[in-house]
């Protein structure tokens, strides 16, 4: 057990709990830590910190706001046009001086971002304990995607408790070595926070949006971001977009495009002037929900949507190389197709005009999660703190 008794807090009358804190700076990691805050400010048995980096903004801010998380600390450390250096330097900087006042027993992190991996290195330094959720992803390609795959190797040498979200992450943390006593599966949180959202039929604030969804036209819903497809792979896909815009005039193209200035100017140009394509700023998560279930098709780049999209049974067409997500591959939903214009071209028309083929990948499946995974998350945290047991895990029978 991990718990330093000088750090451990009276919170509840005659208590000691040990405090945790969640660091988070992006909107994906704020989707997927989202249901572990909760869970963890429900249990009497922490005092729970949350600590965002900022490195995202107005995409952060509107995830937090929608789950109703207020973070304790903001080293706000967004600039535009930021390096992996400043991301890196600027959190590590940031968590340094905050660990000196306010030390936790133990950090979250989450993911494969710079905020992660920086947050992970910052509390190892500080000799505080890192639990990493969402744990052993592995595309196997040190340079795809770029970092994150160096970022999440990075993470799990210095982490004490591997959450991994599937059988198949775990495995890859034991072919590194990682002891199994370290690892709990828990299936992914991001599949709790889309079970607590999707439902809710969240009205739409653009109404272009709402007019669609009351139309009943087919729908193609597009995000791109990855860095290694900035440039040139971007105005690809671009130009593939604008050439499905012009063969399928019934279907509307809905791009909620991200944040980031090299992104829009990459994509959107080629997509001016089109009747059937919706440009939209990022959806606040629980719009994003409600179109990704109007959604005929999806076609993304994004690791999040890969694991929501199969489990409401829509078809993903994944425009990357290789996945570290390989379930839902295995599973039939979702399609490697990479950024080469006439492939996304043609598999586009392929799903839209091949009835059997859409059939066969429109099968709602849930390799990731069951939505227990904040319970788990929390179990898992409670036993290396010494103060609980971890429970059944994800995908797996244990008796008790
Ligand atoms: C980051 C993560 C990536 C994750 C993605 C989710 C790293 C290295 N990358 O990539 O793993 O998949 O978030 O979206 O950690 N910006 C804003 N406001 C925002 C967000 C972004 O203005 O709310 C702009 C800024 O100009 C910023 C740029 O977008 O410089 C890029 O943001 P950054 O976090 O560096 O990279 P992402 O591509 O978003
Ligand atoms: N998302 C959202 N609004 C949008 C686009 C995406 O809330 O306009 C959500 C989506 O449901 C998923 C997450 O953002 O949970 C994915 O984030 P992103 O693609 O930026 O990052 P990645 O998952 O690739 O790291």
């Amino acid at each position: 057990m991990y718990m330093s008794l000088s750090a451990a807090k009276p919170l509840f009358w005659g208590k000691i709990v040990p405090s945790i804190m969640p660091i988070f700076g992006t909107r994906p990691e704020a989707i997927k830590m989202a249901p572990i805050v909760h869970a963890l400010h429900e249990s009497d048995e922490f005092d729970c910190i949350v600590t965002v980096t900022g490195q995202h903004r107005e995409m952060l801010d509107q995830v937090n706001e929608l789950f109703g998380i207020t973070p304790d600390h903001d080293l706000d450390i967004l600039q535009p046009g930021q390096s992996l250096s400043d991301i890196m330097t600027r959190t590590i900087t940031g968590l340094d001086k905050l660990f000196a006042i306010d030390k936790p027993d133990a950090v979250i992190v989450q993911g494969d971002t710079t905020t992660s991996t920086a947050g992970a290195i910052a509390a190892f330094y500080h000799g505080i304990p890192v639990v990493h959720v969402e744990a052993g992803l592995r595309s196997g390609n040190l340079y795809s995607p770029f970092p994150e795959e160096a970022n999440r190797k990075i993470t799990s040498q210095i982490t004490a408790l591997h959450l991994a979200p599937t059988s198949t992450s775990r495995a890859n943390l034991l072919a590194e070595g990682v002891h199994e006593k370290d690892i709990v599966v828990t299936g992914n949180s991001v599949i709790d926070a889309l079970f607590t959202t999707v439902d809710k039929q969240i009205p739409f604030t653009d109404p272009q949006l709402e007019q669609l969804a009351a139309s009943g036209r087919k729908i193609l819903l597009v995000t791109t971001h990855r860095r290694e497809n900035q440039g040139d792979a971007m105005r690809g896909v671009g130009r593939a977009l604008a050439r499905i815009a012009d063969a399928e005039p019934d279907l509307v193209i809905v791009l909620p495009a991200h944040k980031n200035p090299v992104v829009r100017e990459a994509v959107l140009p080629a997509l001016e002037g089109k009747s059937n394509v919706i440009v939209t700023e990022p959806l606040a998560y629980g719009e994003f929900t409600r179109m990704l279930s109007l959604a005929h098709i999806v076609l993304t780049d994004s690791g999040g949507v890969q694991e929501e999209a199969p489990s409401l049974g829509k078809p993903v067409l994944v425009m990357r190389e290789n996945t570290e997500r390989p379930e839902a591959v295995v599973a039939g939903t979702v399609t490697l197709i990479g950024t080469d214009e006439e492939k996304i071209v043609t598999e586009v028309d392929r799903l839209l005009n091949d009835p059997v083929h859409f059939d066969t990948m429109a099968n709602a499946v849930n390799p990731y999660g069951d939505g227990r995974a904040s319970e788990r998350t929390v179990a898992a945290i409670a036993e290396l703190l010494g103060v609980g047991h971890r429970i059944d895990e994800f995908g797996m029978t244990v008796s008790v």
